[in-house]
């Protein structure tokens, strides 16, 4: 059996070469346009960093795992094709700031009808709005010379900075279908290629609209519990109570469960903001304004949050932060990923240069260049105020104020006693991710806070 994988991103690499890594017979392909991204995953070292990816892709690369430009060759020799290139939030015409972008979809799906001379099995791996396999079906239909191809969707639940762990042992895999005698043995083609290492009773299989909203479902759940906690966190620092010892107390009652409930400067990443927008939009469109608010309220609350946190720290030094030096440790949206995309440390920085801080980032495995362009805006010119530090020690160093955005464990174990010497006093240190015993801070003299304490 021949896959190609069409998008080499975190999704398309990490779990293709989870696929090749436990079926040594199938041999996969990943294909992307972007030359330096595929070089990178023929290098030593990889485009995305990802606990315990290396050691997957090593395995198996020449041995039956291979990336390459070559979209249309692949595609021609491919049984099973999956489509994982990104879908993100439109940024023009109808739609803008909510819909999901779907030009890269449909070019893929244009490419496959112009390749595809045999049939193929043609797999939603991106995430997209409920129906848009239509789209696929009808663009295959229409080419005069494609093959009979099946659109499956089989949407993607890894978490970045888990992934090899959360591909190695999913909750489940999701794969709709027409139900149709075509659709049901395409359905049991991809199931047989996750049965090599999932058991068969987290392979759910469903209709194609099912699997295709309940990607965006999930993603919204999720999402909605960290903007409940988050909201809660405020109320908490109004109220003296703690927020951990809240998440801790209604996570045991089983029916909530103690997952995703961790208060935080925000959610960041690629997905959740923009699965839940198109989310409201799909119900927009569908005629439901009622439900489309009750989303958006959860990414109301979301940008709330960012927001708060910076006010926060203006506030604690003296309603001023010009020309004060703070240090901000962590930038990716999350620990043991070097991915930004939407990090809440980027608005965090944007408000507190704003309000004319220094601001100094240090951040283990998101590079200089990708901070600074991620702060100013790509190609904008340098601003001396925003500098990026080579260790948390040295952003640290004569800082009037840390802020702990990303939960790094390296955060953990720092030497706050000897950061704290070297410090303007007072010394203020906020932990955004309420990742550090605050009591233990305060005793060595900082005015420590956190979100929700
Ligand atoms: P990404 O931007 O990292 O990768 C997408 C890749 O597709 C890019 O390298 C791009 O060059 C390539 N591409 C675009 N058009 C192409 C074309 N016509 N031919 C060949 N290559 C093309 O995106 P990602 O984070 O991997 O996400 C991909 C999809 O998976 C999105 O729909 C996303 O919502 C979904 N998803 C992402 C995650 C995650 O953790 N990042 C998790 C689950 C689902
Ligand atoms: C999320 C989902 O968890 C995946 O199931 C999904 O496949 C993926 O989106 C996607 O569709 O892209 P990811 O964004 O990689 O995965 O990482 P998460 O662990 O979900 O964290 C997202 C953000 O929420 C991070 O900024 C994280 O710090 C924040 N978060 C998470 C909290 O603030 N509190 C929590 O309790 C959990």
């Amino acid at each position: 059996m021949k896959i190609c994988c069409i998008g080499a991103g975190y999704v398309g690499g990490p779990t293709m070469a989870m696929i090749a890594f436990k079926a040594p017979d199938i041999s996969v392909t990943v294909v992307d346009l972007n030359e330096k991204r595929i070089a990178a995953w023929n290098s030593e070292t990889l485009p995305i960093y990802e606990p315990g990816l290396d050691e997957v892709v090593k395995t198996a690369r020449g041995r039956n795992l291979f990336f390459s430009t070559d979209v249309k060759g692949a595609i021609a020799a491919a049984d099973i094709i999956f489509v994982s290139v990104n879908t993100p939030t439109k940024t023009y015409g109808v739609g803008a700031g909510r819909a999901a972008d779907l030009r890269y979809i449909e070019s893929v799906a244009r490419t496959i009808a112009e390749v595809a001379t045999s049939p193929k099995i043609i797999v939603e791996k991106s995430t997209i709005p409920v129906r848009t396999a239509t789209t696929i079906q009808e663009i295959l239909a229409a080419h005069p010379r494609a093959a009979k191809c099946q659109v499956l969707s089989n949407p993607e639940f890894l978490a970045e900075g888990t992934a090899v762990a959360d591909l190695t042992n999913p909750d489940r895999v999701l794969i709709g279908g027409e139900r149709t005698p075509e659709g049901e043995a395409a359905i049991e083609a991809l199931v047989a290629v996750y049965a090599r290492w999932v058991p068969r009773e987290r392979i759910i299989t469903t209709n194609l609209w099912s699997s295709e909203l309940s990607k965006l479902v999930a993603n919204a759940f999720l999402a909605q519990r960290i903007s409940s906690i988050n909201a809660i966190s405020a109320l908490c620092e109004a109220t003296e109570a703690d927020v951990d010892e809240v998440a801790n107390a209604i996570g045991k009652d089983s029916r909530i469960g103690p997952k995703f409930l961790k208060a935080s400067v925000g959610f960041g990443g690629s997905c959740f903001q923009k699965d839940v927008l198109n989310l409201t939009y799909l119900c927009e469109h569908f005629g439901l304004p009622e439900v489309a608010a009750y989303w958006e309220s959860v990414i109301k609350i979301n940008d709330w949050q960012k927001r708060r946190f910076a006010a926060n720290i203006v506030k604690a030094l003296y309603n001023t932060v010009a020309d004060k030096r703070i240090a901000v440790l962590g930038f990716a949206f999350k620990k043991d990923t070097n991915d930004t995309r939407e990090t809440a440390a980027i608005s965090v920085c944007r408000d507190l240069l704003t309000e004319q801080a220094n601001v100094v980032v240090y951040d283990p495995k998101v590079p200089a260049h990708e901070i600074v362009a991620d702060v100013l805006g790509k190609g904008a010119p340098a601003n001396p105020r925003l500098t990026v530090a080579a260790s948390a020690l040295e952003a640290c160093a004569g800082a009037h104020a840390i802020a702990i955005v990303t939960e790094w464990d390296e955060f953990k174990t720092l030497d706050y006693a000897a950061i704290f010497a070297g410090m303007p006093k007072p010394a203020f240190i906020f932990d955004g991710r309420n990742i550090l015993n605050l009591a233990q801070l305060r005793a060595i003299g900082f005015r420590a806070s956190g979100i929700g304490k």
